[in-house]
């Protein structure tokens, strides 16, 4: 069952949609058609009809001229024509004389009256004239009495037919009704294929939301693609991609978390063991407290800066706002950081070097910059590890967009498979050489996200046993977002 509330309203809307859509387009040209076909029909029926009174109409008219008719003589030939005439199309037949005056109605309504209309002067004139009522059903027409064979041609009266197209009306109408018959039909029809359509529209949609819902609330489970739609197969890895990024997000964050409690309590860890020993020996001699108390204030400063190393990391994982940019000598502050990292230099007994190919000022953060270059050039220090002559060279260069400093050293190395690491936090290579050696791991994460920070970039080359190589490039102008 599916528990989507939005998508089950969605494929209700959608069937609903498709269905009118598909009505709509059925509907129209069925329309179009059944109106088109019934007037067409109307028109011919009523022109052919017409066409069928004006002959029978002339054949009338010429029969009328022939004979007395007009002046008012019997003529049981021309009635019984007029008879036939009326019967036969439902209709009336009107003579009138060349005075204006009806000398016959099949009505019986109007005879003895005079009748001057347009038509009937214009008909005079020999005009034939036709017209259609379709609002009161009737065809009307009006031609002059004329004797074909006369040569004058004189027009001795006007005949008025007027038939009724009650049945061409009647046909009309029962093709209309048929015709909405299969209007209806089709529109049925339609709107079934409508639903079909949504229907089929949405079974990918559906089959993705069931394996999305079947995912729980973790990331390791996976969205099954359910059937071979190729859409929501395609689908389903994507999702199941991102689930697999979170997943190894969410594992980087839990072992970031272990790690950084396991660093904290170590040293914690040092100073319960060596301050529960001194205090378990009552006679202790000072020299023992004395260099005790000094292993403990070790450890705190250790962890004082494990502490100083995170805040400098998470204040380096939000916007790059906390930037505090200004306008530094770039020589001078690496002559600073040099001179203060001098005496560990002297104690690990490595020569630094700084060469510096010109003057350099750039646009950085100085506190920022100086962590970055700081750990660059300690870690060369501290991981010299080379007891004949080791050596760090700095150098500073730049051209008209960026600065670039190398840290270079002759020591350890790294091994090619930790390389891809060494900026993950809390990495170190060889865990207990690095313990020895004070370190935690951070430092190099904080080096990558400061010049990351800075628009920069770092790489690193290595060769174990030879020495280490770190390249760094950033921009002199700082780049705003
Ligand atoms: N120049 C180098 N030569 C050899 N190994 C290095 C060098 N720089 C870094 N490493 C290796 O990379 C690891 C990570 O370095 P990083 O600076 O992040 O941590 P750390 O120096 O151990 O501790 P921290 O800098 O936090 O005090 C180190 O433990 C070391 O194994
Ligand atoms: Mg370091």
């Amino acid at each position: 069952m599916l528990k989507n509330k939005k998508l089950v309203d969605f494929i209700k809307s959608l069937k609903f949609r498709l269905m009118v859509l598909f009505v709509v387009i059925a509907i129209i040209p069925c329309h179009i058609l059944r109106v088109g076909i019934t007037q067409s029909y109307e028109s011919r029926a009523v022109s052919i009809r017409e066409s069928e009174i004006l002959s029978q109409a002339k054949i009338l008219s010429n029969k009328i001229a022939k004979s007395d008719y007009i002046s008012g003589k019997d003529n049981p030939d021309v009635e019984s024509q007029i008879s036939t005439l009326t019967t036969l199309y439902d209709g009336r037949v009107i003579v009138v004389d060349d005075n204006y005056k009806i000398i016959r109605d099949t009505y019986n309504l109007d005879e003895r009256k005079t009748i001057i209309s347009g038509q009937v002067v214009k008909t005079f004139a020999g005009d034939v004239m036709t017209n259609y009522d379709s609002r009161n059903h009737y065809i009307e027409l009006t031609i002059p009495v004329i004797d074909v064979e006369d040569d004058n041609r004189n027009v001795q009266g006007v005949m008025l037919v007027s038939v009724s197209t009650d049945n061409i009306v009647l046909n009309k109408t029962y093709l209309s009704q048929i015709g909405l018959i299969i209007e209806m039909i089709v529109g049925i029809l339609f709107a079934f294929v409508g639903v079909l359509v949504a229907m089929r529209i949405v079974r990918p949609m559906k089959k993705l939301v069931k394996g999305i819902e079947s995912v729980g609330s973790g990331f390791e489970d996976k969205v099954e693609a359910v059937d071979n739609y190729t859409e929501t197969v395609s689908i389903c890895n994507e999702i199941n991609k991102v689930l697999d990024k979170y997943k190894i997000l969410d594992d980087s964050r839990q072992e970031f978390v272990s790690n950084v409690s396991h660093e904290l309590k170590t040293p914690l860890t040092s100073m319960k063991v060596l301050a529960d020993s001194i205090t378990s020996m009552p006679d202790a001699p000072l020299e023992m407290y004395k260099e005790f108390m000094g292993d403990i204030a070790g450890e705190i400063e250790r962890e004082t800066k494990i502490i100083n190393d995170l805040l400098s990391l998470v204040k380096m994982d939000k916007s790059e706002g906390s930037l505090n940019i200004t306008t530094i000598n770039m020589n001078e502050l690496l002559e600073q950081i040099l001179k203060r990292l001098q005496p560990i230099a002297d104690k690990q007994n490595v020569e630094v070097v700084l060469e510096s190919f010109r003057p350099v000022t750039a646009e950085v953060d100085e506190v920022k910059i100086t962590l970055a270059i700081t750990n660059l050039v300690e870690n060369a220090i501290k991981y010299n590890g080379n007891e004949e002559g080791g050596w760090v060279h700095v150098s500073l260069n730049s051209d008209h967009q960026y600065f670039y400093l190398k840290v270079e050293d002759n020591g350890i190395g790294i091994p090619e498979e930790s390389l891809e690491h060494i900026y993950e936090r809390f990495y170190r290579v060889d865990k207990s050489h690095s313990r020895e050696i004070g370190g935690t791991g951070l430092g190099l994460a904080i080096t990558r996200n400061s010049i990351l920070m800075h628009r920069g970039a770092i790489m690193v080359h290595s060769i174990l046993n030879e020495g280490t190589t770190f390249d760094v490039r950033i921009p002199l102008n700082y780049i705003k977002a």
